[in-house]
C-alpha cells in the first residue's frame, strides 16, 4: 500500500480530487466507485469546482456507490442517494442514468442484492474511493465479514449506528440494516484511493497498514491490492509514523 501523509484535511481532500480528476481524464467512460460519510465531502466540492471551471467534465463517467441504507429514499435528506446529489451528482454534468447505487426502498432485498451485483460486473471501478469506519470497516462491511462476500445485506454493527449517529437527530433515527458492495467488488477495482483523518481513525489506519490480515480488520485485505494508495492526515496517522 502507498501511503500519502499530508498535513490537513484540505490537502487530502485536494490529494483525493487530483487523483479522481487524472482517472476522470484518463479514460473514455471511465468508472468511478464513490463513498460517502464526511471525508470525501471536501473532495467532492474540488470536483465541483474543477467542473465550474470548465476544467473537468463528467459527460461520459459512470459512477457506482458502495452503500445504502435500508428504509431510506431519494426523498429522505439522510440516504446516500440524496448525500451523492448534494454533493456532486446535481453540481457537476453527470447523467443521471449513470450513477448507480442500491436502492434502500427496495420491497426485495435480496433480490436487490442481485441486482446492484450485475451492476458492479458491468461497471468495474477504475479507481474506487474508500473512508474508513472507526472499526475498520470499508462500505459497510463490518468486521468478521468474508473477504470473498459480494453485495449484501448487513446488519450495523453498534459501533457504526454510533458513529453515524452524528447525522441524525437521534441515535434511534440511524437505520440499523444497509446494502453494500462486498470486500470482492471494493477489490476488483483497478485502483483504490482511502481516505482518513482526525485522531478518531488512527487505530483503524494503524489495523489496516500495519495489522494482520484478518477478517477482523476488514481493511486490512487492502494490503493486498495490487494499486491502493492511502491519504491520510497527520492525525490518523500519529500510530504509523
Ligand atoms: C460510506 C461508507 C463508510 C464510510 C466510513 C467513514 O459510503 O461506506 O465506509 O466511508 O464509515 O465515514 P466518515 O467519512 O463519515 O468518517
Amino acid at each position: 500500500m502507498k501511503i500519502v501523509i499530508v498535513q490537513d484535511y484540505e490537502e487530502m481532500s485536494r490529494a483525493l480530487a487530483d487523483a479522481v480528476a487524472e482517472v476522470v481524464k484518463s479514460s473514455q467512460s471511465p468508472v468511478l466507485g464513490l463513498a460517502t460519510g464526511s471525508t470525501p465531502v471536501g473532495a467532492y466540492k474540488m470536483l465541483a469546482e474543477f467542473f465550474a471551471q470548465k476544467k473537468l467534465s463528467f459527460q461520459n463517467v459512470r459512477t457506482v456507490n458502495l452503500d445504502e441504507y435500508v428504509g431510506l429514499g431519494s426523498d429522505d435528506e439522510q440516504s446516500y442517494v440524496s448525500f451523492m446529489r448534494r454533493n456532486l451528482f446535481d453540481l457537476v454534468d453527470l447523467q443521471r442514468q449513470n450513477t448507480h447505487l442500491p436502492n434502500g426502498l427496495a420491497t426485495d432485498l435480496q433480490q436487490e442484492c442481485l441486482r446492484y451485483r450485475r451492476v458492479l460486473q458491468q461497471n468495474v471501478q477504475d479507481l474506487q474511493i474508500l473512508g474508513l469506519g472507526t472499526n475498520g470497516h470499508i462500505g459497510f462491511n463490518e468486521p468478521n465479514t468474508p473477504f470473498d462476500e459480494q453485495t449484501h445485506l448487513v446488519e450495523l454493527s453498534p459501533n457504526t449506528i454510533h458513529d453515524n449517529a452524528r447525522f441524525f437527530e437521534d441515535v434511534s433515527q440511524v437505520p440499523t440494516k444497509a446494502i453494500t458492495m462486498g470486500i470482492a467488488e471494493i477489490m476488483r477495482a483497478k485502483k483504490i484511493v482511502v481516505v482518513a483523518n482526525g485522531s478518531n481513525k488512527a487505530r483503524a489506519v494503524r489495523d489496516m497498514v500495519c495489522g494482520e490480515i484478518s477478517e477482523r480488520c476488514p481493511a486490512s485485505i487492502l494490503q493486498t491490492h495490487p494499486d491502493c494508495t492511502l491519504i491520510v492526515d497527520t492525525l490518523a496517522a500519529k500510530l504509523i509514523l
